[in-house]
C-alpha cells in the first residue's frame, strides 16, 4: 500500500480531487464548468472556497460532496477513489461520512424539527431507541431545545439553518460541507451559523469546507481556496 500523503504538520489527506474537469452539455454547447482542479483537504481543516458568481464553486462542492459525477478526474476519499462507484455505493458512503448545509436549509416542509434531524438514520444500524436521543442531543446541541416540534415554517432562517447543521451531525460524519450556509441568513444569525462550524471544527476536530462569495467569511477559514471561471486561483 501507497503511504498516505501528509501536510508539514503531519494532518492525513481525507479528501482529495486530482485533475477534475466538469463539463456541461446544454442545447449543443459544451460548457466546462471545472478546467482540472487538483486539491488536497488536510483533518482537521476549516477551509473556505470563494470566487464570484458563476466561477464554479457550488460545481466543485458538488463533486467533493459526491453529489455529481466529474466528466474526468478523480475524487479520493481517504485513499480509496470513489469517482467511479456506483450512485448506490456513494450514497452510502455519502450518509456516513460527510454532512451537508445547504443555502436553502432544505428542510422537509411539513414535518417537525426532529423529524427533520431524525432523516438522515432511516437507513442506518442505529437501533430505534438511540435515535430520538441522539436527534435530541443534537438539537439541544443548537440551541433549540424549544423548538423540536416546530415545522419549518414556524422556525426563522437561522433556527431551519440550525435544524440544518444538526441534520448533517447525525450520523456522526467527519467532514461537513457546507455550501453558502448563511446565504439566507442576516447578519446576527449567519455569525451564529459560522460560529458553530468553527466550534465543530476547534472542539471536535471536524473537518469542514465551506461556500462562500463573502470574503470577510471566507477570511475566517484557516485556508481560502480562490475559484475564477472554473480553475483555483489563489494568486489573483
Ligand atoms: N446543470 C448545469 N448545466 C449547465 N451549466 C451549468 C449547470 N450547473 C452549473 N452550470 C454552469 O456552471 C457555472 C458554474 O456554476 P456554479 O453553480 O458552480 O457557480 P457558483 O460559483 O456556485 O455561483 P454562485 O456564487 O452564483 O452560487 C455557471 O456558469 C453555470 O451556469
Ligand atoms: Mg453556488
Amino acid at each position: 500500500m501507497t503511504k498516505s500523503s501528509s501536510n508539514k504538520n503531519n494532518a492525513k489527506v481525507v479528501l482529495e480531487l486530482k485533475n477534475i474537469t466538469k463539463s456541461y452539455n446544454t442545447g449543443g454547447t459544451v460548457f466546462t464548468a471545472l478546467n482540472n482542479v487538483s486539491l488536497k483537504i488536510y483533518e482537521g481543516e476549516f477551509v473556505s472556497i470563494t470566487g464570484p458568481s458563476g466561477s464554479g464553486k457550488s460545481t466543485l462542492m458538488h463533486i467533493i460532496g459526491l453529489l455529481d459525477n466529474p466528466t474526468s478526474g478523480e475524487v479520493l476519499l481517504g485513499d480509496r477513489d470513489v469517482s467511479k462507484l456506483k450512485e448506490t455505493q456513494l450514497a452510502q458512503i455519502r450518509n456516513v461520512t460527510l454532512g451537508f448545509v445547504f443555502q436553502q436549509f432544505n428542510l422537509l416542509p411539513k414535518t417537525s424539527a426532529i423529524e427533520n434531524v431524525l432523516l438522515p438514520l432511516l437507513y442506518s444500524d442505529v437501533p430505534k431507541k438511540f435515535r430520538n436521543q441522539m436527534a435530541t442531543d443534537l438539537l439541544v446541541k443548537v440551541g433549540l431545545e424549544n423548538k423540536m416540534s416546530n415545522t419549518p415554517a414556524q422556525l426563522s432562517g437561522g433556527q431551519q439553518q440550525r435544524v440544518a447543521i444538526a441534520r448533517a451531525l447525525i450520523n456522526n460524519p467527519k467532514i461537513v460541507l457546507a455550501d453558502e450556509p448563511t446565504g439566507n441568513l442576516d447578519s446576527k444569525s449567519g455569525a451564529d451559523v459560522m460560529k458553530f462550524l468553527h466550534k465543530l471544527n476547534e472542539e471536535e476536530g471536524r473537518t469542514i469546507v465551506f461556500v462562500t462569495h463573502d470574503m470577510d467569511l471566507a477570511k475566517e477559514a484557516n485556508r481560502m481556496i480562490i475559484i475564477k471561471d472554473g480553475q483555483i486561483n489563489n494568486h489573483a
